[in-house]
């Protein structure tokens, strides 16, 4: 029987995931915004991978609409919006998605699937992570830039989906309890609002001591605040994520040999952060560095890197395209650590590089 797929949000991550379930024999229909559903409706979907893969999936092989209306006959909806459109995404799907269909959350960070379970009550509503970066190129072409699997919270409603993603090339990584895997990924996704503010391509900016030194300032203190909170993240990456600190702050030639498999990323990559920067929209640092201060909240401790994270994000969200050096935010980030921040804090008058 053909399993049908709604992907709610027709962006990098649900069309490049969508686009491999219809090329693996799913009816998939991604709701989406006029311009991105245009394009893909012109151009057809070209989805390539670091590892070679090449799949070419016609227009005739999935449909496409701005509203969810799809989600009435859907087995699976995928939600792929950005955390701050969450809800409202949820909410477009209440009285057309039946009970019982399945509903995951392909989406960074933490509880993302408890905000669209308090809406669809009636559905199997799984937590996901998504492990691996899309570049969306252009012209319906979007590029998986590093590796990284698609886990999901285990529920006996999934097992019917299982072959489908395996056929997809996306085998689905099953966890009793994804929320680990999540910190865990929150962990690694501290790097965002760093490449983002540094305006480099991922490579280029992993590839420097001192951005490496902003992540490990920002790890360390989410650390810290997860153990006092007992929350223990899983290990996604071949050095766990205590000793994952201490390898971010060796020299760059030392580390680039050690982490060759952390830095198999595509030279074009970068975090989707700087994705919304670049047009101008709300980035999900709320739910990232945002998340850490929270927890840091909850648990009665001080988050100041993080802190300051979410601020120089929230200035570049209003417009301020500076483009921070390595040395310069590393500077940033200690002030903060040390409570000496103030002094040299950008604010709307200062040049705009
Ligand atoms: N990109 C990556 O490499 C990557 C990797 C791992 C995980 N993730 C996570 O995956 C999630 C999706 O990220 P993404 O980069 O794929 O986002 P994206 O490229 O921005 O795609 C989301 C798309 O959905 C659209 N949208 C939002 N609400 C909608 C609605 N109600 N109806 C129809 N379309 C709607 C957005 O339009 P507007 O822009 O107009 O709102 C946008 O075009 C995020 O949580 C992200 O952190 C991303």
């Amino acid at each position: 029987m053909t399993l049908r797929v709604t992907v709610l949000g027709a962006g990098s991550i649900g069309i490049f995931v969508g686009g491999k379930l219809a090329a693996a024999g799913a009816r998939a229909t991604f709701v989406g915004r006029p311009r991105m559903l245009a394009e893909i409706g012109e151009h057809g979907l070209r989805l390539s991978d670091l590892d070679g893969g090449n799949d070419r999936v016609s227009q005739t092989a999935f449909a496409t609409e701005t509203e969810p209306e799809s989600a009435v006959t859907a087995d699976l909806v995928l939600i792929t919006v950005k955390s701050a459109q969450t809800a409202a995404a949820a909410e477009q799907l209440v009285n057309r998605v039946r009970p019982g269909a399945v509903v995951i959350s392909l989406q960074n960070g933490i509880g993302n699937d408890t905000v669209i379970r308090e809406i669809l009550p009636s559905c199997v509503v799984l937590a996901g992570m998504v492990g691996f970066n899309v570049v969306n190129h252009g012209s319906g072409h979007f590029h998986r830039g590093t590796e990284g699997v698609v886990a999901v919270s285990a529920d006996p409603a999934l097992e019917r989906f299982v072959p489908l993603f395996a056929r997809a090339g996306l085998p689905l990584d099953v966890h009793a309890d994804l929320l680990p895997v999540q910190w865990a990924k929150l962990l690694l996704n501290l790097n965002n609002p760093i490449n983002a503010l540094s305006g480099r391509p991922l490579a280029e900016q992993l590839g420097a001591r001192d951005y490496r030194r902003c992540l490990a300032l920002a790890q360390a203190e989410a650390l810290a605040v997860m153990r006092r909170a007992r929350i223990h993240p899983a290990r996604l990456t071949l050095v766990p994520p205590r000793l994952m600190v201490r390898v971010l702050g060796l020299p760059d030639a030392l580390f680039t040999r050690l982490a060759a498999g952390v830095l198999a990323v595509d030279p074009q990559a970068r975090s989707s952060m700087a994705d919304d920067l670049a047009l101008g929209r709300t980035t999900e640092i709320a739910w990232l560095s945002g998340e850490i201060v929270n927890l840091g909240t909850m648990v009665s401790m001080p988050t100041p890197v993080n802190a300051r994270l979410v601020e120089l994000v929230g200035v570049a969200e209003r417009g301020d395209t500076r483009r921070w050096s390595g040395p310069e935010l590393l500077a940033q980030l200690r002030a903060a650590k040390s409570g000496a921040v103030g002094a040299d804090r950008p604010s709307r008058s200062d040049p705009v590089r």
